[in-house]
C-alpha cells in the first residue's frame, strides 16, 4: 500500500533513541511544558531545554539524528507527537488512529495507511490528554468518549477502550482553510454552471433547503458552498456543533453549541441555539446539522416567515430523509401526529440537494430533488437533476454526471418573479 512521504518528524527510533528521547521528555519542567502550550513561541525555549538535557546525557548521535530525536520530543511536549508530521499536510482531509500502531490518512479521497505510529497505548493516550485538556475533559474508562477541537478549528473524535476495544482511537477531520465554492464544483465537473445558476436562484429566492448524504459524503462542503450565495444584505446566524462553515458574508452571527459541565449542567443543544436565533432578527438561518428535536423548531421556523434556512442531515437518498426529518421532529416531544409532521415537511422543505461518496472516494451530487406537496399520505419527490453513471474507468474511477431528468421544478415561477430567467434547456426540456 502507498504511504505518504516520510516527514522529517518521524524516524523509525529504536528501543535506544525512544528511551532518550523519553529523557529527553521528562527533563523538561513541567512548569515549562504548561507554559509551552500556552504560549506557542516558547517553543525555542523547550527545544533548548532539551538539548541541554541531550547534552547532560553525554550521548554522541549523529547531529540529524539528535535533531530528530529533539524534534520529537517536542512533539510530544508540545504539539500532537507523531501526528505533527500528518497536520500539517493540506492534501490530507482525515486522520485516523486505530490504536497506537495503525494511522490511517483521506489524502485526496484515498484512504491510506501510513507510516506513522504511536510508541505504545501510553504514549497515544498523553497526546489524547494534550487534545482534550484544554476544553476542560478528561477520557478514561468512565468517560470513554470525547468531541474536542484542535485549536486551527479541526474537529477530533476520540474514543478509548474499554468501549474501542482495540486500543484508544482518534478521528480528526482537518479544518481546511480554503473552503470547495460552488465554481470549484462546477469546475470540477460535479454540475454544469447551470445547475449552479439554478441552486444560487433557489437560494436567493428563499427556498428552504435540506443537503443530505451519508457521513463525510460532502454536506457541509455544500452547505457552505450554498450559503455563499446568500445576498449580502442579509443577516444569518448560524448553528453549529463545532464552527466549520466560513461564511464571506460580513453579517454573520456564528452560534455554538456547549457541551455539559463537569457536574453535567450548562449544555447549549443546537435546539436551544434555533430557540434563541429566532430572537436574534435572522434573516437566514443556517444549522450545520440536524439530528434531534430542533427539526421541530427549523420546521416551524421555515414555515412561519424564516425562509430560506439552509441546514444538513444525515440521509441514504433523499426519500430517507423525510423519515428521518419525522422521527426527528417527533423526539421535540410536542404529540404532534406523524401526519400532521409529514404535511409540516411538505409545505416547509423546498429542495434537497444530496451528496454521495463513491467507491473510488469521490463525493458528488447526486440529486437535486423538490418536494412538490403530497399526495394522499406521502410526500411527492421529484428529481429535478440526477448523477448519471455512465461507467468505471479501468483504475476504478467512476464515470457519469449529473443531468436534468426533464422535469421542471413547480418552483419554477418563483425563481422567475425574483428575476431570474432559467431558460427551459436547464431542466432538460425536449431531451
Ligand atoms: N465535492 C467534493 N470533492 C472533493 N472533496 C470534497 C467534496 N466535498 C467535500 N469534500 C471533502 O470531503 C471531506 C468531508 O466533507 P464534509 O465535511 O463536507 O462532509 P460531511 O458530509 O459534512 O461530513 P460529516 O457527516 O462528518 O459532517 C472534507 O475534507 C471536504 O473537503
Ligand atoms: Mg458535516
Amino acid at each position: 500500500m502507498p504511504s505518504p512521504n516520510q516527514p522529517k518528524a518521524i524516524i523509525k527510533m529504536d528501543a535506544r533513541l525512544v528511551r532518550l528521547k523519553e529523557f529527553l521528555v521528562n527533563a523538561v519542567s513541567t512548569e515549562m511544558q504548561n507554559q509551552s502550550i500556552v504560549h506557542p513561541q516558547n517553543r525555542e525555549a523547550v527545544r533548548r531545554s532539551l538539548i541541554d538535557a541531550y547534552q547532560r546525557t553525554k550521548a554522541d548521535l549523529e547531529t540529524k539524528v539528535r535533531d530528530q530525536v529533539v524534534d520529537s520530543a517536542l512533539a510530544d511536549l508540545i504539539g500532537y507527537g507523531p501526528l505533527e508530521a500528518l497536520l500539517p499536510d493540506p492534501e490530507i482531509s482525515e486522520i485516523m488512529v486505530n490504536g497506537p500502531k495503525q494511522i490511517f490518512v483521506e489524502r485526496n479521497g484515498e484512504l491510506l495507511e501510513t507510516d506513522v505510529k504511536f510508541e505504545n497505548e501510553e504514549h497515544l493516550l498523553r497526546i489524547i490528554d494534550r487534545i482534550v485538556s484544554p476544553l476542560g475533559r478528561r477520557v478514561d474508562a468512565d468517560n470513554p468518549t470525547a468531541d474536542a477541537r484542535l485549536p486551527d478549528g479541526s474537529r477530533v473524535n476520540v474514543i478509548i477502550p474499554p468501549v474501542a476495544v482495540d486500543g484508544p482511537h482518534i478521528t480528526i477531520r482537518k479544518f481546511l482553510q480554503t473552503k470547495i465554492t460552488m465554481d470549484d464544483l462546477v469546475s470540477m465537473g460535479e454540475l454544469t454552471i447551470y445547475m449552479a445558476k439554478f441552486l444560487e436562484a433557489c437560494v436567493v429566492t428563499r427556498l428552504n433547503i435540506l443537503v443530505t448524504g451519508n457521513t463525510s459524503s460532502g454536506k457541509t462542503t455544500v452547505l457552505n458552498a450554498l450559503s455563499g450565495f446568500i445576498p449580502d444584505k442579509e443577516r444569518i446566524v448560524t448553528i453549529e456543533d463545532a464552527v466549520e462553515l466560513k461564511l464571506k458574508q460580513r453579517h454573520v452571527v456564528r452560534l455554538e453549541t456547549k457541551l455539559p459541565n463537569v457536574d453535567g449542567s450548562g449544555a447549549v443543544s443546537v435546539r436551544d441555539l434555533v430557540r434563541n436565533a429566532l430572537r436574534m432578527r435572522p434573516d437566514r438561518i443556517v444549522v450545520g446539522e440536524v439530528r434531534g428535536g430542533e427539526a421541530m423548531d427549523m420546521l416551524q421556523a421555515m414555515n412561519t416567515g424564516h425562509t430560506g434556512s439552509l441546514t444538513t442531515l444525515h440521509a441514504n437518498i433523499p426519500r430517507d430523509a423525510i423519515s428521518r426529518l419525522e422521527t426527528m421532529a417527533m423526539m421535540a416531544g410536542l404529540d404532534m401526529p406523524l401526519l400532521a409532521i409529514r404535511k409540516q415537511i411538505a409545505a416547509s422543505v423546498n429542495l434537497i440537494v444530496h451528496l454521495a461518496r463513491f467507491s473510488d472516494g469521490s463525493r458528488k451530487m447526486t440529486h437535486i430533488t423538490e418536494l412538490s406537496g403530497m399526495e394522499g399520505e406521502v410526500v411527492t419527490l421529484t428529481d429535478i437533476f440526477k448523477f448519471d453513471q455512465s461507467g468505471v474507468t479501468p483504475e476504478g474511477k467512476i464515470i457519469g454526471q449529473l443531468r436534468p431528468t426533464g422535469m421542471r421544478p413547480l418552483f419554477t415561477p418563483r425563481l422567475e418573479a425574483s428575476g431570474f430567467k432559467l431558460g427551459g434547456e436547464i431542466f432538460g426540456a425536449g431531451l
